[in-house]
């Protein structure tokens, strides 16, 4: 089953409301309308860039849809600081990234709130983009393959078929990210492949053939093409290189 390549643009914490809209624009600028049906391309930026990103990214008609970092699973009450799945939805977020290593390193982000968060997402029809991936000490020791397919297991747990179908994988090695030290696209493709693998094993063959498996950790221009060449990687997941409009372009590219 041919899947449609997915680029998403990580912007973690970066760029005012002014950045945003100037990078948004000469993005869309060089984004040629026809690429959409090819590629999908998605802008996660913080929250407060949301509707001004999805406002011109609209205007322009681009076919470029956005997706938010992070939400909560509560729809709504007394949650000082979060931000709810009707909230991101209303502004135009198609989905949400979950699982970020960074949120599971620095603010103590669980399986068990990741899957909260996965189940909350789906049962508003919109779909989750499930962060995994190994510290080094975990490489090293050799159990990367349990580990990772240990959290994508936990992350779809009780998530009905219908809903899993939609949601996204990102493959992101921890010592990767932001290092500019890239998993090789072996590495990258042998883990991408057990993703796949237990998405079977929890499903069906179906819905792991059609479940978009990304690879995200310092991919770059110089990179791109060797891990979109392996057949179990459909996408990334980009930091560094989505918070500028001409690299960012170029890994758009790299899927057409
Ligand atoms: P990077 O970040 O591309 O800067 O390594 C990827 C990510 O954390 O999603």
């Amino acid at each position: 089953m041919a899947r449609k390549p997915l680029m998403a643009g990580n912007w973690k914490m970066n760029n005012t409301i002014s950045e945003a809209v100037v990078l948004t624009q000469e993005i869309s600028n060089h984004f040629e309308r026809d690429w959409d049906e090819s590629v999908d391309v998605l802008i996660c930026p913080p929250y407060v860039d949301l509707k001004p990103v999805w406002t011109v990214l609209d205007f322009d008609k681009t076919g470029i849809g956005v997706a938010a970092q992070n939400v909560y699973w509560e729809q709504k009450g007394a949650y000082t600081g979060e931000i709810s799945v009707p909230m991101i939805k209303e502004i135009g977020c198609v989905a949400s990234i979950v699982g970020h290593s960074e949120r599971r390193e620095l603010f103590g982000e669980t399986n068990e709130d990741v899957n909260r968060k996965v189940k909350a997402l789906t049962d508003a029809d919109m779909f989750a983009i499930v962060c995994v991936g190994e510290s080094l000490a975990i490489r090293d020791e050799g159990t990367t393959l349990d580990y990772v397919c240990a959290q994508v297991r936990a992350a779809f747990a009780g998530i009905d078929v219908f809903k899993a179908r939609d949601c996204v994988v990102a493959y992101e090695p921890i010592w990767a990210i932001g290092t500019g030290r890239t998993a090789t696209p072996e590495q990258a493709e042998e883990v991408c492949a057990a993703i796949r693998t237990t998405i079977a094993d929890l499903y069906d063959e179906d819905t792991a053939e059609g479940m978009r498996v990304l690879y995200g950790g310092s991919m770059n221009p110089g990179n791109v093409a060797a891990l979109l060449e392996m057949p179990n990687i459909d996408g990334g997941l980009i930091g560094g290189a989505s918070l500028d409009a001409s690299s960012f372009i170029t890994l758009i590219e790299a899927c057409i």
